[in-house]
């Protein structure tokens, strides 16, 4: 096929990656290519093994066999915040907010990490304005403008989410792992985080974990569907949407409950 289906394309590659706990084989040899810009969406079952295969990207979990390569560079057994340096960022499953710090004040922070500075009581004041500026850009970004001095804790469920997207965002990623980022939102809330997602295509490449199939099927340029710590389907959303197997795996089932 084009070049732009070729392994030499993908930001993200996953060859065998297998993970036992126990009997139970959460991922079973999964191989899969996440492509510069594009969201991917990782669908499946409960237990399917999204977030075993989701924490080995990230580094908290160590393959037992298998292959990572981000940017072609082999990161199977490099240590989290090496990956996080490298552009991949995880959010959701480490709450990373200071729920007593405002929400300029989280980005900040987070900006603050990523470039290394460390907490000091002398800044030039010119970067000082920098930081700041930067933080309220991903305030914008995170759709939390006009919300930069209230107190994190004190945001609304969704609000909080659309933070940990933002502190996430702050890393300059290259590469965003969302693992159900949904999950606990009430409808409006729910719009709002589909919204950022989609903000996130010109931005950085994501991959995205996620129940909520209406949100799926917006967002996602291509879907993955893992069963039983296989990949059984990995298409355009409208074939996937056709896919015998994957209907009876898993979309049948959900339309069923
Ligand atoms: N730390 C662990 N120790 C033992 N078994 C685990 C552990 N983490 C996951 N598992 C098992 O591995 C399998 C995959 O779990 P995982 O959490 O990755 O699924 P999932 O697709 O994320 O599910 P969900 O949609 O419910 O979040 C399950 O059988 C689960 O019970
Ligand atoms: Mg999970």
């Amino acid at each position: 096929m084009s070049a732009a289906r070729g392994p030499g394309n993908a930001l993200l590659e996953l060859q065998g990656l297998a993970k036992h706990f126990g009997g139970v084989a959460a991922t079973d040899g999964v191989s899969l290519a996440v492509r510069a810009g594009e969201i991917l969406a990782l669908i499946g079952p409960n237990g399917a093994g999204k977030t075993t295969l989701v924490a080995q990207i990230s580094g908290l979990l160590r393959p037992d066999d298998g292959l990572i390569r981000f940017e072609g560079a082999d990161i199977t057994r490099a240590a989290v915040h090496m990956r996080v340096r490298l552009g991949l960022a995880r959010a959701f499953q480490i709450t990373s907010i200071f729920r007593g710090f405002t929400v300029l004040e989280n980005l900040a922070l987070a900006v603050q990490a990523r470039s290394g500075t460390s907490l000091s009581f002398w800044r030039p004041a010119a970067s000082e304005a920098a930081l700041q500026d930067e933080a309220r850009h991903y305030a914008r970004l995170a759709g939390l403008a006009g919300s930069e001095t209230r107190i994190a804790g004190a945001l609304a469920h969704g609000e909080q989410r659309q933070l940990e997207v933002g502190l996430a965002l702050a890393t300059r990623p290259k590469l965003v792992l969302l693992d159900e980022p949904m999950a606990g939102l009430g409808p409006e809330e729910s719009a709002r985080m589909i919204e950022l997602i989609e903000s996130l295509r010109t931005q950085t490449t994501v991959l995205l974990v996620e129940h909520d199939m209406d949100a799926v099927f917006r967002l996602a340029d291509r879907i993955a569907v893992l069963v039983r710590g296989r990949i059984i389907a990995d298409d355009v959303p409208a074939a996937i949407r056709a896919h015998t197997e994957v209907i009876r795996a898993y979309l049948g089932e959900e339309a069923a409950s």
